[in-house]
């Protein structure tokens, strides 16, 4: 860590900066390279106000600040700042596996101390760090006489913004968790939104709300309360307040993401910057990869989960998926509805799962000894059926059952409508509580420390939402979180925009478990797919994870051998992203670096128009030669057509001078791999 020198080692915390001019009772600070301003004040009442700008310009105008209590009064007017710090911080680091190998985390923190004027005398911290990206702010509580317990029934916070402009939101608090597609309208129409939440401000000025470092506390949804101001809405608690505290506490950060435009935002590391650095050590036994699995079959409702004439996790169907796999240089399949629990109606009723007893078609130790074999890693599914405490009642012996069947990485799950997560406390008693509420967030973190004892990485679907801490955790790699493949298979499929939507709103909380590569482009019922073939093997640049799904069967790959080859050779980790262009819920186009080689890979999306997307290879390296891979839209493809199927692949010599420009059919997509060469 290297602090500003000014500073000091020692002094973390320091020293107003002369360079803050400050009016009685207002504190400011700007970024490092002066482009983002918070100013803190308080008004005629008492209250405590926040307002962010940018190069000079208001994004956030000033906004309250509280919290409401289930059992003694609010906080939030009669305050006083009775003192600011500030400190300048500078650091690099490295991150294990991602999209980036090296991450600055360059900011000026700004904490402005509070106090309650009345008898009861509260005190509590903002915390502002202010990026040239963005900014992050959490309140923190100290131990303090009159808040020994502390029982959160809202927090106050508002994010008034300056201007109207476009929405991108998926709506809170309804059955079906995240598992919504996005919604565009005015900011002036958002009703309640799960964040994050990204917004076109009228002058251009894009801004992404989200939090991070979501641990011991509520995921923050927000509700429009009048004009264009979101205030928190936390997701409930069962049978106890939102969010219970002892002693000191603090929030998770409130993040604003604010750029230029749609690649400027997915460009920032401030998700990943605001949360702690790794806890678990040595990560190299985590190695990122693809996998195959025993899944398509099942979500398109011609295998079954359940024992039974259909059952997929036969010792047969996994012998040919790990042949498949070991054929392709693919070093993982996923094998689900492979143990005892899933006969009866599993849908939000996990009590039978058993995730170290297999099925008697499923013999595991067989399984194992023929995966290691062919050099394939079999991954487990724990489907918990939103039986949480259940779950963590079998850890040791499910993540021990995993390790010794020489499995790396587990595949959760927790199938049942939100606000219907069985916690059963230890004296018996049930409840219901929320994915995204303050009991899951720190289930979550339960689960992450008992596989790492086992060296296992998971991957979480219907999971509370990503706020960066993949850098804490780095064996929880990848999340679903959102509507994936999954929905390909089933009536009312995904548009044709969903993944230039995702990039620049879910992508945002970190990898996703999309589950890409179906080149049949048929879900059940023989139904089509809103997609073309190139689309597909675009989405495993765009749509990052570091466990990237090969989702189709084998015996669909076998009739598509030419983009097969570029499912074979794409990685799924990077040491550099670039976003060359894109504009939310339209198109994007991302090229990444495959850590530890020369190639670059490049992967474009639209939506359901054709364009044509054109980009300098100014990323490449100046001075090398490449030869470029195109698999790109044939001239007559169509999503909405026979011709979904029809691509192009051919190859093209180039260099960091040349540009290119690919045509994107409607529904369609394009992905390169740029070949470096002697
Ligand atoms: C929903 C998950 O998203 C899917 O991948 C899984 O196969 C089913 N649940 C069953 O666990
Ligand atoms: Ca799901």
């Amino acid at each position: 860590m290297r602090l500003m020198p000014v500073l000091g080692a020692a002094a973390a915390l320091v020293a107003a900066a002369p360079a803050l001019a400050q009016a009685k009772g207002t504190a400011t600070a700007s970024s490092p390279g002066g482009i983002v301003s918070v100013e803190v004040s308080t008004d005629g009442d008492g209250r405590a106000l926040y307002a962010v700008s940018r190069n000079g310009k208001p994004v956030i105008a000033p906004s309250r600040l509280g919290f409401l209590f289930t059992d003694v009064a609010k906080i939030d007017r009669r305050l006083e700042i009775t003192g600011t710090e500030t400190r300048d911080f500078d650091d690099t680091w490295t991150q294990p596996w991602g999209e980036w190998t090296s991450i600055r985390n360059h900011y000026r923190e700004l904490k402005v101390h509070l106090r309650e004027t009345t008898a009861l005398a509260r005190v509590f911290s903002v915390t502002f760090r202010i990026y040239d990206d963005g900014v992050g702010f959490r309140y923190e509580f100290p131990q303090q006489p009159n808040m020994a317990k502390t029982n959160i029934a809202e927090e106050l916070t508002e994010f008034a913004f300056a201007q109207d402009g476009t929405a991108w939101w998926k709506p809170a608090f309804l059955w079906n968790r995240e598992e919504y597609l996005y919604n565009k309208t005015p900011l002036s129409a958002v009703s309640n939104a799960d964040t994050p939440v990204t917004i076109k401000l009228a002058d251009g000025t894009h801004v992404a709300l989200h939090e991070a470092a979501l641990v011991d506390f509520s995921g923050m949804a927000v509700s429009r309360t009048e004009g264009t101001t979101l205030r928190a809405a936390l997701h409930p608690g069962a049978g106890r307040p939102k969010v219970e505290k002892t002693g000191a506490w603090n929030t998770p950060w409130r993040t604003l993401i604010i750029a230029d435009n749609a690649p400027g935002i997915y460009h920032s590391h401030l998700m990943l910057n605001l949360n702690e650095p790794n806890k678990l050590g040595d990560m190299s036994w985590f190695k990122p990869g693809k996998f195959a699995g025993v899944w398509w079959n099942m979500i398109k409702g011609e295998w079954t989960w359940a024992r039974g004439p259909k059952h997929g996790a036969t010792n047969e169907n996994v012998k040919r998926y790990i042949d498949f796999a070991a054929a392709n240089g693919i070093p993982q399949v996923l094998v689900e509805g492979w143990n005892v629990g899933w006969d009866g109606d599993w849908f939000g009723n996990g009590n039978d799962m058993d995730f170290a007893q297999p099925t008697e078609d499923f013999d595991a130790k067989m399984l194992a000894a023929y995966a290691k074999k062919k050099g394939v890693r079999l991954i487990g599914h724990h489907e918990t059926g939103g039986a949480a405490s259940h779950y963590e009642q079998q850890f040791d012996k499910a993540f021990k059952f995993a390790a010794d069947h020489g499995y790396m990485v587990v595949k959760t799950g927790y199938v049942t409508d939100a606000g219907q997560i069985e916690r059963v406390d230890p004296d018996g008693t049930k409840y219901r509580e929320w994915h995204q509420g303050q009991w899951m967030s720190n289930h979550f973190i339960r689960v992450a420390e008992a596989a790492a004892k086992y060296k296992i990485a998971f991957d979480s679907h219907e999971p509370i939402k990503g706020t960066g801490l993949q850098r804490t955790y780095p064996n929880w790699v990848a999340r679903e979180g959102m509507r994936g493949m999954e929905y390909n298979a089933w009536p009312g499929k995904n548009p044709p925009e969903h993944e230039a939507n995702l990039v620049f709103t879910r992508m945002l909380e970190g990898p996703m478990d999309f589950t890409p590569g179906v080149l049949s482009l048929k879900g059940s019922d023989d139904s089509n797919i809103l997609s073309t073939i190139a689309k597909q093997l675009a989405l495993y640049v765009v749509i990052y994870s570091p466990v990237q799904m090969v989702a189709d069967t084998p015996e669909n790959y076998a009739k598509y051998p030419g983009p097969m080859k570029f499912i074979r050779d794409v990685p799924t980790d990077w040491s550099e992203t670039r976003v060359l262009n894109g504009e939310i819920g339209d198109f994007a186009t991302i090229a990444r670096k495959q850590r530890g080689g020369e190639d670059w890979y490049l992967g474009a999306v639209g939506d359901e128009e054709a364009r044509s997307v054109s980009f300098k290879l100014d990323f490449l390296s100046p001075g090398a030669k490449y030869v470029a891979e195109i698999y790109r839209d044939g001239d007559d493809a169509d999503y909405r057509t026979d011709k979904r199927h029809s691509i192009v692949i051919e190859q093209r010599r180039v260099s960091s001078a040349d540009e290119m420009s690919l045509r994107l059919a409607p529904g369609g997509g394009a992905a390169v791999r740029f070949r470096r060469i002697k």
